[in-house]
């Protein structure tokens, strides 16, 4: 079964009072578009992406034009900020570039990421004038990767908890492996569970198998990224190739589709081809379609793609 959007866990008791975020099967990736940032989201947002994932890390996201090209799809009416996903990041010391970074590297952990979670909310925003910034909300904070320690990770996380739900809506992890996932999962000190892991999806983690089986138990959404340019040889393999013909999509949909099947799974589809924005959005229904028509094909090449990523 393939979902065309996904529930995400009730971060806390606390956000009964907060509509339930529900996260697309698509994510819109906005890494490396630097001065195409703002045109691609509005060409993104207009095509029927409805979910964005950036960062607030300038040397890899122009998150500020993100925002301009969000405010830009909800102005003409394409788009209201409550239809749309947002996710943004908080990337440690280690990830930035020291000449061009959105928080003083001196400064404690805590105050990094209040400065962090500060500049993504201004370039985030609703408003036009940007006068205030207390509408501005985040679907989705991501560390970007654990800190150095799990003290630290934990420091941080609980930093970005003081803001749920009001400024944002659900914590997450990123470049994240198994144990640390567990210990910060099991640690008394986080009162909000992570509810996304965004992980590269590839061959050397044996495409993240133990990651993978931990949120579905736990109820979390495993994000995939790399998932079409480390992956090469699932993009020439038989399954993909059988699916792309049965349901009439491009072999890189297909890939996308059967990572989607594996469930409790989200795709990061950073493409900057309009007909791929397209095409990529179509082919699910199309996959749908197939699937309600045809399960046992479905079953077979879903059967035959877990087999090829090892999957149990
Ligand atoms: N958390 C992290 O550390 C991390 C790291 C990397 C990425 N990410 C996130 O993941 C997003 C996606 O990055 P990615 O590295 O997975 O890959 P990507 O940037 O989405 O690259 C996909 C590549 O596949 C090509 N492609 C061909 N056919 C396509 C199709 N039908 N649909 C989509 N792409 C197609 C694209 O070319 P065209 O442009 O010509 O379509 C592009 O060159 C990033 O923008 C970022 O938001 C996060």
């Amino acid at each position: 079964m393939i979902r065309k959007t996904l529930r995400l866990r009730t971060a806390s008791p606390a956000q009964q009072d907060v509509p339930v975020t529900h996260v697309p099967a698509l994510v819109y990736g906005t890494a490396w578009k630097k001065d195409q940032t703002a045109d691609l989201v509005y060409r993104a947002i207009r095509a029927g992406f409805r979910a964005i994932d950036t960062a607030a890390q300038p040397k890899h996201y122009r998150e500020d034009l993100v925002g301009s090209g969000i405010r830009r799809a909800i102005r003409e009416g394409i788009v209201r900020r409550d239809e749309l996903y947002i996710q943004t990041k908080f990337t440690s010391v280690a990830g930035q570039d020291r000449s061009n970074m959105p928080y003083d590297p001196q400064a404690s952990i805590s105050e990094q990421v209040h400065a962090s979670i500060k500049s993504s909310l201004h370039n985030l925003r609703i408003s036009e004038t940007g006068e205030s910034d207390d509408n501005s909300y985040i679907d989705t904070l991501v560390l970007h990767s654990p800190l150095p320690t799990l003290k630290d990770t934990i420091e941080a996380w609980t930093t970005v908890e003081t803001y749920v739900p009001h400024h944002i809506r659900n914590v997450g992890i990123s470049n994240c492996p198994e144990g640390t996932l567990e210990a910060l999962y099991n640690s008394p000190q986080v009162r909000i569970k992570p509810a996304v892991v965004q992980n590269r999806f590839y061959a050397d983690t044996g495409y993240d198998a133990a990651v993978r089986a931990f949120c579905r138990q736990h109820d979390m959404i495993y994000q995939s990224f790399w998932t079409l340019t480390a992956n090469l040889r699932l993009l020439r393999s038989r399954p993909v190739a059988e699916l792309a013909n049965l349901a009439g999509i491009s072999k890189a949909a297909a890939v996308y589709a059967l990572v989607l099947g594996l469930q409790n799974t989200v795709v990061l589809d950073g493409t900057t081809n309009d007909a791929h924005m397209v095409d990529d959005l179509q082919s699910l229904d199309r996959i749908i379609a197939l699937i309600e028509k045809n399960p046992d094909a479905w079953a077979a090449v879903m059967g035959e793609f877990r087999q090829l990523i090892g999957d149990p």
